[in-house]
């Protein structure tokens, strides 16, 4: 199982009023399957979930995953570090549902046929196997949801950072992609706002005010959030 760490980690913003605290010195060695972080809105969460492939960098202290330091060694630990956004325009990048696949099995598959049929078998996985011809554009919030979930899966990334992944989904997609996720054989860090969801993970870090106040087995993390919100 892989292995995150910060050392020390510390996030400043510049901002109009001056220099923001994001998070306030953070260590944490995060070794479990899977691990939610949880926390009020704005309380810091997406900021130390990105700092785990580098789209924010440590003002200071370091960031490592399996060893790599995310800032110096960036390229090899985005490889291995797949990322989903809340919102899943930002990694649409193709015309089509099954191109947009397509595109991040290019380094696996080199032969395009094999490819494109290697990306219909991931699409059908996630229930879109009909919507392979169907512009991005043209799906719905919580298919374009699963589909930017298939796309960065389909890289096989060793650990998967998921920023809210299921907000936009129904019911029966949120439940979908929750147990997916849950599933997974690679390492998760999971940043949600479904309790019940959190609490289903290995070890849960409560994020409040820039910093991390609560760490533990999930289930005694999320009953802490719960009692304190
Ligand atoms: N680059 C930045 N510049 C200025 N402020 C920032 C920057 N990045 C984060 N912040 C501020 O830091 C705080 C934490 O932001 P963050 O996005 O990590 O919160 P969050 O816990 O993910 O919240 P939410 O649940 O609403 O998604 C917020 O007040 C945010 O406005
Ligand atoms: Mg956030």
């Amino acid at each position: 199982m892989g292995r995150i760490q910060l050392e020390e980690v510390t996030v400043h913003a510049d901002t109009a009023d001056g220099d923001l605290l994001v998070l306030d010195t953070t260590t944490v060695d995060l070794t479990e399957r899977r691990i939610a972080l949880v926390g009020p809105n704005g309380s810091g969460k997406s900021t130390l979930a990105r700092l785990v492939n580098g789209l924010v960098e440590p003002s200071a202290g370091r960031v490592l995953v399996d060893g790599l330091d995310v800032v110096d060694d960036g390229p090899a630990v985005r490889r291995r570090v797949g990322f989903v956004f809340t919102d899943p325009s930002a990694q649409l990048v193709m015309p089509t549902a099954l191109e947009d696949v397509a595109l991040s099995l290019r380094r696996t598959h080199r032969d395009k046929t094999a490819r494109r049929a290697a990306a219909q078998l991931v699409l059908e996985r996630f229930g879109l196997g009909d919507l392979g011809d169907r512009s991005v554009h043209a799906l719905s919030g919580g298919q374009r949801q699963l589909l930017a979930l298939a796309g960065v899966l389909a890289t096989d990334p060793d650990v998967l950072v998921a920023d809210e992944p299921t907000t936009l989904l129904d019911l029966r997609n949120a439940r979908l992609v929750g147990d997916l996720l849950l599933g997974l054989e690679q390492q998760l860090v999971l940043v949600t706002h479904d309790l019940e969801l959190a609490a289903r993970c290995e070890r849960a870090l409560m994020v409040d005010g820039g910093r991390v106040v609560a760490d533990g087995p999930a289930a005694d993390v999320v009953a802490h959030y719960r009692a304190t919100a």
